[in-house]
């Protein structure tokens, strides 16, 4: 069963490779591109091991419209992107917001030339972000797609408001363009061969990378960030979503695009469990699924920080008949066994 050619930009990264595994499984034929400016090409041997099959893969910038164009031209059969590649880290946006701004921006806008330059109609599913919602308002608890989206906290999270209007205008002028924007809450885990998975580079931001390394004794103890938040324990909420359902969406994003159900050529959907879950909680299913000692402290709260945020992913489990399922814990497992592959842990 061949399902036609989807490109995966950023498909050596964290959600990408992960992406490309189960778009193979679904019988599409993945044309990966990555500029490894955030991951290494081991990536992509993890995911030849898991598919048992060839990957086609090209190196390149998809901020330099040439290489990306050269991509095109090589595969004009191309039916769809999933639109992955882009700088991520929060904190670093906010001290280098160009850098932000050029490679964020400038990849969309070249993939969206490409996509529509010869006439044919193509899809591209847009890797958005709950960021957009910023704090909300408690009432919109948990969050649908229609709750407003509030003024950026950092220029990453501008570049996927932006990202998101661009894509609005250029589909409602561009008759062969058809476009759904993910917006995922906190992606954690990795894929239960534990040959790919989140690989931080330097000390991790985000908790789950934190807490496995400090697990495997390379971090002294998590911090938690803050215990006197206005929640049940005082800790940040969030709705955790395993990777690889998180990647099972993007299959069936492509399916609906390449289908021919669906009125709208531009939808957004809300990826998450529709659970939230406090850092203390986490924590506490990590040490419980594992079995593993956790060091940790309460620490002052980190700037910036949203208190509470969870999903309603009602119109995703509707309208693309998807629905993250897998228990916290296999999860929380699924993570430190990555973890323990990754440092030769046994
Ligand atoms: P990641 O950094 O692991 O993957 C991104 C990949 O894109 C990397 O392999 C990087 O090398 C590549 N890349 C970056 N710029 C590129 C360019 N100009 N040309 C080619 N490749 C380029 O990040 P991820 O966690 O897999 O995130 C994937 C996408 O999902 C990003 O757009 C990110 O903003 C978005 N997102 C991530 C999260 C999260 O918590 N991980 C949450 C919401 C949204
Ligand atoms: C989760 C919770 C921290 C580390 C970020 C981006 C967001 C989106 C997802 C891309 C918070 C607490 C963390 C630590 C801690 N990415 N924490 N100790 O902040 O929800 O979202 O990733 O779009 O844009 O901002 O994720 O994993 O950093 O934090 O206590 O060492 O864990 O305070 O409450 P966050 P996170």
């Amino acid at each position: 069963m061949n399902k036609g050619r989807v490109l995966v930009t950023g498909a050596a990264g964290y959600i990408g490779s992960h992406t490309v595994v189960e778009l193979t499984g679904a019988g599409y034929d993945v044309v990966g591109v990555d500029n490894f400016s955030n991951s290494s090409p081991q990536m992509l041997d993890g995911i030849r091991q898991i598919t048992g099959s060839p990957l086609t893969f090209i190196e390149a910038d998809c901020s330099d419209r040439n290489q990306l164009a050269r991509v095109f031209e090589q595969y004009p059969d191309i039916r769809a992107s999933i639109h992955f590649a882009a700088h991520k880290a929060v904190g670093e946006s906010v001290q280098q917001p160009l850098k932000y701004f050029e490679n964020n921006l400038t990849s969309l806008l070249n993939l969206i030339g490409l996509s529509t330059a010869d006439g044919n109609s193509r899809g591209i599913v847009f890797s958005s972000s709950c960021t957009v919602y910023g704090e909300p308002d408690p009432e919109n608890l948990p969050i649908k797609e229609t709750a407003p989206v509030k003024p950026a906290t950092s220029p990453y999270g501008r570049t996927k408001q932006m990202c998101e209007e661009i894509l609005h205008d250029c589909t409602a002028a561009c008759p062969g363009l058809k476009v759904i924007a993910l917006r995922y809450f906190n992606p954690i885990g990795a894929h239960p061969s534990a040959l790919i998975g989140e690989m931080p580079a330097g000390v991790p931001q985000n908790l789950v990378p934190y807490i496995t390394q400090t697990a495997a004794g390379i971090r002294k103890e998590l911090k938690i960030f803050g215990n006197d938040y206005p929640t049940p324990d005082g800790t940040c909420i969030r709705d955790y979503i395993y990777v690889v359902d998180l990647a099972k969406a993007h299959v069936a994003a492509v399916d609906r695009i390449l289908g021919t159900t669906g009125s709208d050529r531009y939808e957004i959907f809300n990826l998450g469990t529709g659970t939230g879950l406090s850092v203390l909680e986490l924590v506490n299913h990590f040490i419980s699924a594992t079995g593993v000692n956790l060091p940790y402290s309460f620490a002052p709260r980190r700037a910036g920080d949203i208190i509470k945020v969870w999903a309603d992913p009602g119109k995703a489990n509707r309208v693309l008949g998807w629905k993250a399922d897998t228990p916290v814990d296999d999860v929380l497992r699924s993570a430190w066994e990555w973890e323990k592959k990754v440092r030769g842990i046994r």
